[in-house]
């Protein structure tokens, strides 16, 4: 079926219609004139692949990856980096002034390096080492991943030495010097083969055996030094990671009471401790708020107190002048948005990685807080995925 591509949608997929249908094509690009084959016919929309392409965009490029078509890590690796920028700036504005029937204009987004940017990667094992093949639980094997880092790279050739039979994941994380090897799978694993090629090595089966090394690394960031323990968040670019801080920092300057919601390792907290009077911590993982203690201890940083609990459980009795945010996917909770407009901060600032679920909380806070600015980090390049930070001002 010949069509034309109208527009993208926010995963950035094609979108076409099919008697009035809404079809989202994917790996087309807007404006090109493909014959689509459809693999999926649903009560409101369609979704299909492209068999040939007629006319091609300006802006569509040959992706690097050998695995582009079949793997699942990456989807918008066929459009230029420039437009992939653009795509990312674009799909915020879209989803941010349809839903909040506002015209707010993004600023440019911040991006770094295109590829090799990824410090952790998870390797799926079956039989054979990969990722996921797109939308299934299949495995496409691979020898090397172009958006981490080269390092990572690097060693999945010797992961092949091992006993493959006995192994369900690998997962590689890198700090400056250090590479960490997590192998989920039998305790009796014998790592002989490849003991060499890693600086940590640790066994995950029911619980956790180490095997070499530490069971975290150390990351320096300026003169920071951060422990990442195996099952805590760490940003996967550190590059971004250094800009979305610096920016978080220049903007929380001299406050004399900071609120640091899904703090992680403490990573922020520590970050901006020197230029605010006093920050607290709340973070849901156990391990997540060791190691931000440990790294308050290494950094000696005194202003700091960092608390483990469910942000859905928090009251929060004291007031804060600054209140970041930076929750996972699914966004802010109900509970705690609830405590924030309690508190009424002169600021929040709010890092994201879903665009619909900020928007959905924004719903909530705009009628206390005038958007100020929402900024663009491309910290995944090569996939629809955006990070962005907007900052709030009581009205
Ligand atoms: C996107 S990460 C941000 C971590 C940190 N700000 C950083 O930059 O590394 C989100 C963090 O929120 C934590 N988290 C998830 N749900 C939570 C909840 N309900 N209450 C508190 N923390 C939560 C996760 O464990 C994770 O460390």
């Amino acid at each position: 079926m010949y069509v034309n591509i109208e527009s993208l949608d926010h995963k950035g997929r094609g979108i076409t219609k099919i008697d009035n249908k809404i079809t989202f094509v994917t790996n087309a690009l807007a404006f090109e004139d493909v014959d689509i084959i459809i693999t999926k016919i649903k009560k409101k929309y369609n979704e299909a692949k492209v068999s040939r392409y007629n006319k091609i965009s300006k802006d569509r490029i040959e992706p690097l990856c050998p695995y582009y078509l079949l793997c699942g890590g990456c989807n918008i690796a066929h459009m230029s980096y420039q437009e992939q920028l653009k795509f990312k700036q674009n799909k915020i504005a879209n989803i941010i002034n349809k839903y909040l029937d506002k015209n707010i204009e993004i600023n440019d987004i911040i991006y770094s390096k295109q590829y090799n940017y990824r410090n952790k990667l998870t390797l799926q094992v079956n039989n054979e080492i990969g990722l996921y093949k797109q939308e299934t639980n299949d495995i496409i094997n691979i020898d090397k991943c172009l958006i981490s880092d080269k390092c990572i790279n690097d060693k999945i050739k010797y992961l092949n030495n091992l006993d493959l039979k006995k192994i369900k994941q690998f997962i590689l994380r890198i700090s400056d010097e250090e590479i960490m090897l997590i192998i989920v799978g039998n305790k009796d694993l014998d790592i002989t083969p490849i003991f060499k090629y890693f600086d940590n090595i640790v066994i995950k089966d029911d619980k956790y055996y180490l095997k070499k090394g530490n069971d975290y690394i150390l990351k320096r960031i300026n003169n920071l030094y951060y422990k990442i323990s195996l099952d805590s968040f760490f940003q996967v670019n550190y590059d971004i990671m250094i800009k979305l801080y610096d920016y978080i920092k220049k903007n929380c300057q001299n406050s004399l009471n900071v609120l640091d919601l899904y703090c992680g390792t403490g990573s922020i907290s520590i970050y901006i401790s020197d230029v605010v009077k006093k920050v607290n911590g709340i973070e849901i993982n156990e391990n997540a708020i060791e190691d931000a203690n440990y790294n308050k201890k290494i950094n000696k940083v005194e202003n700091i107190n960092f608390i483990c609990s469910d942000t859905k459980d928090i009251k929060l009795n004291e007031y804060y002048d600054t209140i970041i945010v930076d929750p996972p996917r699914s966004g802010l909770n109900k509970s705690i948005i609830k405590e924030i407009l309690k508190v009424k901060p002169q600021k929040i600032i709010y890092v994201s990685c879903d665009p619909m679920t900020l928007t959905r909380d924004l719903k909530d806070l705009k009628n206390v807080y005038d958007i100020d600015s929402i900024t663009p980090f491309d910290m995944f390049p090569n996939t629809y995925h955006v990070e962005c930070v907007t900052i709030l001002n009581l009205e």
